[in-house]
């Protein structure tokens, strides 16, 4: 067995970095493993502008230690009120790379969110025009569906039409959770693609009542079934160049994650490419690591893959209990639990 493993340094193609204390607390783990990384713009007031998604990347850049080499790609949050012209301003802004579609109340600060999807018809006729990607929440929130099947009736009901629609529209179901989801992208037509994260990888809907309730496993879309868990195994051991790396590390204090109403969102960025090394590695795949962390994502946004290097240590490491987070303090996934891959310096 190898001891190190040398990567093209990878990207982040889903995270969310907050802002002020937050995002200085959180941002130099992603920027140390990732050259890149796609930010979600859902903030308090999300980001519906252009304007606004230049300011938040200066408040990013601003708040990057020196000697870190990190590139954030900004997305906009579709509202029922945006206007076709700001996808152009998007396209000829050089720093948006993608707009988000949250149904509105499918997750945190979704309330400004999409009500209908044939509200922002020309948003997407603009979109598949200009070539912006759709960056897809993929889950309705009608509350006669189970939330475990949110995800698969959004697919039937929201964008398997869609997809149709806009035949040249580019698509990505943001962390596809289920058997469903991942068949829906493996057979569908060019320009559709998924983000996979760590924790759909690892872990099964057991893991939100082992031994009692466990708010740092409750993430949106919620864990699913352990067949469903195979079906994202299975695509990723194929190679599937429509599967790519998103970790969607999405930090919350842990007040909040611990409360009577806790918050969804897992934080994973301290250990972003570790936990996939770890989960490829433990099915017997590492050498799809590579295309998946480096490859398959720059590709589909039609980016330039890094050139850069990264060097992956075996060398069993244990997150914190906790890391600072602002005043307050972040629980990172697997805090106190091994991780057998560790980051070269
Ligand atoms: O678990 C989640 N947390 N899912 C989301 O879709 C949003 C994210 C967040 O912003 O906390
Ligand atoms: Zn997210």
């Amino acid at each position: 067995m190898s001891e190190t493993l040398s990567l093209r340094r990878p990207d982040d193609w889903h995270l969310h970095l907050r802002d002020g204390a937050a995002l200085s607390a959180v941002l130099p783990h992603t920027a140390q493993r990732f050259a890149r990384a796609i930010v979600m713009p859902n903030l308090a007031p999300p980001v519906t502008t252009v304007a606004a998604a230049k300011a938040y990347r200066d408040r990013i850049l601003a708040a990057l230690p020196t000697g870190l080499d990190f590139q954030p790609l900004m997305t906009l949050y579709l509202t029922d009120s945006t206007p076709p012209e700001e996808i152009d301003r998007a396209v000829e802004s050089g720093v948006v790379f993608g707009a988000k579609l949250y149904p509105a109340g499918a997750t945190t600060n979704s309330q400004s969110g999409v009500t209908d999807i044939r509200r922002i018809d020309a948003v997407l006729e603009r979109m598949a025009e200009r070539g912006l990607t759709l960056q897809v929440h993929g889950e309705v929130t009608r509350p006669e569906i189970d939330v475990f099947d949110r995800e698969a009736v959004f697919l039937d009901t929201v964008l398997a039409p869609t997809v149709e629609r806009f035949p040249a529209l580019r698509v990505i179901l943001e962390h596809v959770t289920t058997r469903a989801g991942a068949d829906f992208v493996r057979t569908a037509r060019n320009g559709v693609a998924a983000t996979i994260t760590p924790q759909h990888l690892m872990m099964n809907r057991n893991a939100l009542f082992q031994g009692g309730l466990r708010p740092h496993h409750y993430c949106l879309p919620v864990l699913k079934t352990e067949a469903d868990r195979q079906a994202l195994i299975d695509v990723v051991a194929a190679g599937n160049p429509r599967f790519f790396l998103g970790t969607d590390s999405a930090p919350h204090a842990r007040h909040t994650k611990e409360h009577a109403c806790g918050c969804a969102g897992i934080y994973s960025a301290h250990a972003g490419i570790e936990l996939y090394a770890d989960v490829f590695e433990q099915h017997g795949f590492l050498d799809r690591l590579e295309e998946f962390a480096s490859g398959f994502g720059a590709d589909f946004y039609g980016l330039p893959r890094n050139t850069a290097r990264i060097t992956l240590r075996r060398e069993p490491w244990t997150p914190p209990p906790s890391y600072a987070f602002g005043e307050h303090e972040l629980i990172p996934y697997l805090a106190g639990q091994p991780i057998n891959w560790r980051l070269a310096a």
